[in-house]
């Protein structure tokens, strides 16, 4: 069959050309958002005269009714067709005749697609925001319930100070909360109406641009119509703030895997969320977090392959353009889907305090407190460093550790050393002591919690 685009060729294209060229496998799903700004457009050309307001209430009708038919399952996609917009301006057409051939004045397939991926993509970014809160949701809880929990804070994966399970939770918290951010910024990017740039340079018609995109809940409209049509950033952003929540959601999925080995043991999954072995019968696997740890490189590849693909393009709109959907369906999709399994994953994370205490009780965690200790005394820092170093050193060598070397011992090394070491180098008072802002005591964590519950509240 003949295409719509008919006129300069016959619009016959062999087979595999076709298939090639066609987009409707993936951009189908905009159907909802291409039929809506349609329906916004018809009622535009009435308002301007420059249909009937009769033709434009025929169009809106028609366009309604086959938006209603694709939800109720009457009216099947025809995936023959070259995308979604030539699929339901066919539709139209056959069902209310040529009227409907006019609601393709005064626009372009290049500003309908524009139009039609912010509008997808709005809803997208709305919906992953949601996920993301529900995440922190579940971390500050956990952290709430763990805030005196100790366990070993790590540099390099060295053992370094102690800290408590909550700040460490904290941490992340923070980075989720930073997304949520990304994300609502985002949303002032995308939410820039391009309808109306027609096929790059505007319109001879006396359009309201404005009027369109008030109706479809735009803030502004894209002031330049060739930028209209061939501005693609905000994919690129879009695909750039999954690409960064999965990083956070990667790190902490890494952390959640060693935290599950034998070797740490600091946290168990719940079965809902493991998988076992089909020939090792002791094993729980952590699946879920290695799969979103697996799954960010695939984002990552969305937001490369979007700038790879943007980086040479001439203005206006190209082909090329096309590839822009599947990258961010797929990086909208990985996304959801990583969020709807990670907060219940966290929720019901059985966390084994015991097990961290005793991890941070055997790696000289307190030795910096060792240090501050003397220098609380009256020494500098960099002598108390050196004699801190030298007793961590002759304990390893002698199998001892900072709790159970004798005042008399300590006191070979500085007379500084008095009988209220003990309490000072204590994990609890190493952990309580740190009072200083953003710091792991208890308080200060409740105070990062507080402030995270009021974000998501906010935002
Ligand atoms: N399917 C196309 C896309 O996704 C729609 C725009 C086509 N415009 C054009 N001039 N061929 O980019």
């Amino acid at each position: 069959m003949a295409k719509m685009w008919a006129g300069r060729t016959d619009g016959v294209t062999d087979k595999l050309a076709d298939d090639f060229n066609s987009s409707i496998k993936f951009d189908s799903k905009m159907y909802k958002q291409d039929i809506t700004g349609s329906i916004a457009h018809a009622s535009m050309l009435g308002a301007k005269n420059i249909i009937t307001e009769k033709e434009a209430d025929a169009l809106i009708a028609g366009l309604q009714d086959i938006l209603n038919d694709i939800e109720s399952g009457a009216l099947e996609i025809d995936y023959t067709c070259e995308d979604i917009h030539m699929f339901v301006e066919q539709v139209l057409t056959a069902r209310i005749g040529d009227l409907g051939k006019k609601l393709h004045t005064a626009r372009s397939r290049n500003d309908q697609v524009a139009l039609d991926t912010r509008m997808y993509l709005r809803d997208r970014t709305v919906s992953i925001i949601g996920k993301i809160k529900d995440l922190l949701y579940a971390i500050t809880l956990k952290a709430e319930e763990h805030k005196t929990s100790i366990m070993p804070g790590y540099t390099h994966l060295q053992r370094a100070q102690p800290i408590t399970f909550g700040h460490h939770l904290m941490a992340y918290a923070m980075m989720f909360l930073r997304d949520v951010d990304r994300f609502n910024d985002l949303i002032k990017r995308i939410n820039v109406c391009p309808i109306g740039s027609c096929a790059l340079a505007g319109t001879t018609y006396d359009t309201d641009r404005r009027y369109e995109a008030q109706k479809l809940g735009f803030d502004e409209i894209a002031l330049n119509s060739i930028d209209g049509v061939s501005d693609r950033d905000f994919c690129v952003e879009f695909a750039s703030a999954c690409s960064m929540l999965m990083m956070h959601l990667s790190r902490l999925s890494e952390e959640i895997i060693l935290w599950s080995s034998w070797e740490f043991k600091f946290v168990e999954l719940s079965d809902a969320y493991t998988t076992g072995s089909s020939i090792m019968p002791q094993k729980k696997n952590s699946d879920m977090a290695e799969l979103v740890r697996g799954k960010t490189g695939r984002v990552y590849g969305d937001l490369i392959g979007l700038l790879t693909m943007l980086k040479g393009l001439p203005l206006a709109y190209n082909k090329d353009m096309q590839e822009d959907k599947e990258a961010v369906f797929d990086a909208a999709d990985t996304v959801d889907m990583c969020l709807d399994v990670y907060a219940p994953m966290v929720a019901t994370m059985k966390v084994l305090p015991e097990n961290m205490l005793v991890a941070a009780q055997k790696g000289f965690i307190n030795a910096t407190d060792l240090a501050d200790y003397l220098v609380k005394k009256g020494l500098p820092f960099r002598s108390a460093y050196k004699i801190s170093g030298q007793i961590v050193g002759d304990c390893i060598k002698s199998g001892k550790v900072l709790e159970t070397l004798t005042l008399e011992e300590y006191k070979s090394y500085s007379d500084l050393f008095d009988s209220d070491l003990f309490k000072e180098i204590s994990l609890e008072t190493c952990v309580l002591k740190r009072i200083s802002e953003g710091g792991t005591s208890p308080d200060s964590v409740a105070k990062q919690i507080e402030y995270v519950k009021g974000k998501i509240q906010d935002v």
